[in-house]
């Protein structure tokens, strides 16, 4: 059986197929779609594929500089074609949640910014209802910890700032990141993203409601591509 690795690097290159000349592309941020940017920028060095991209963070804006992808910035261009990006945990009406990389508001950005969104995903990210993975929510650091209250007491659970070692991680926006404690309780997700969005220091959440249209997803089997019946793909 493949291992974990290698099933993110089958799914990330197997998405690259919904990807055309002339196209503009979002690239995601996490480690399976970062194999989508490497075979991107191969295809466009060996096989004549010409697109332009949009980055979803400063990590994958390197990724793509270095592969040989070029970069333009949205108010630049009218909409994006496709954009490709990982998911945390997605659900069998194809909601999911983002943000285990501390990237969503940008992923969210150009994912809105979209006419199709794909996901790539090994089959540990399937579930049937949302939460287990803790919901990372960007707030802004100003009175940060009255927000993570205001957060706990509307969802009834833990709520922590996310750290890396002594200080807290800062987004690439100068945010920070509260995950929420919810576990596998979000079976309505449109109105848990409406009621979070309502706190002022929120500044995104990391539920993606109605955007993605099809994941590619690898498992002990092999590649699939599922496609979201009400999707636009
Ligand atoms: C980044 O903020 C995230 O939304 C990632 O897209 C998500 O965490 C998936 O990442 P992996 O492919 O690394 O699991």
């Amino acid at each position: 059986m493949a291992d974990v690795e290698e099933l993110k690097r089958l799914a990330g290159i197997e998405a690259c197929k919904f990807v055309k000349s002339g196209m503009k592309v979002g690239l995601g941020t996490g480690s399976t779609v970062k194999h989508t940017v490497i075979e991107l920028g191969r295809r466009m060095a060996e096989e004549g594929l010409e697109i332009v991209g949009v980055p979803t963070s400063l990590a994958t804006e390197k990724l793509a500089t270095e592969v040989g992808i070029p970069l333009v910035v949205l108010s630049e261009i009218n909409g994006l074609d496709i954009v490709i990006d990982g998911a945390d945990e997605y659900d069998s009406k194809f909601q999911l949640i983002k943000g285990g990389g501390a990237a969503l508001l940008r992923e969210k950005i150009v994912a809105q910014e979209s006419s199709a969104m794909v996901v790539v995903a090994d089959d540990r990210k399937k579930v049937s209802t949302l939460g287990a993975f803790p919901l990372p929510i960007e707030v802004t650091p100003f009175s940060h910890e009255a927000t993570v209250r205001t957060l706990s007491r509307l969802l009834d659970c833990r709520v922590n700032i996310r750290m890396a070692g002594d200080g807290p991680v800062i987004t690439d926006n100068g945010n920070m990141i509260a995950d929420a404690h919810t576990g596998p309780t979000i079976s309505d997700p449109e109105s848990t993203e409406s009621d979070i969005l309502l706190i002022a220091g929120v500044v995104q959440v990391g539920l993606f409601n109605n955007m993605c249209d099809a994941v590619v997803l690898a498992g002990s089997n092999g590649v699939e591509t599922v496609i979201n019946p009400n999707g636009r793909l």
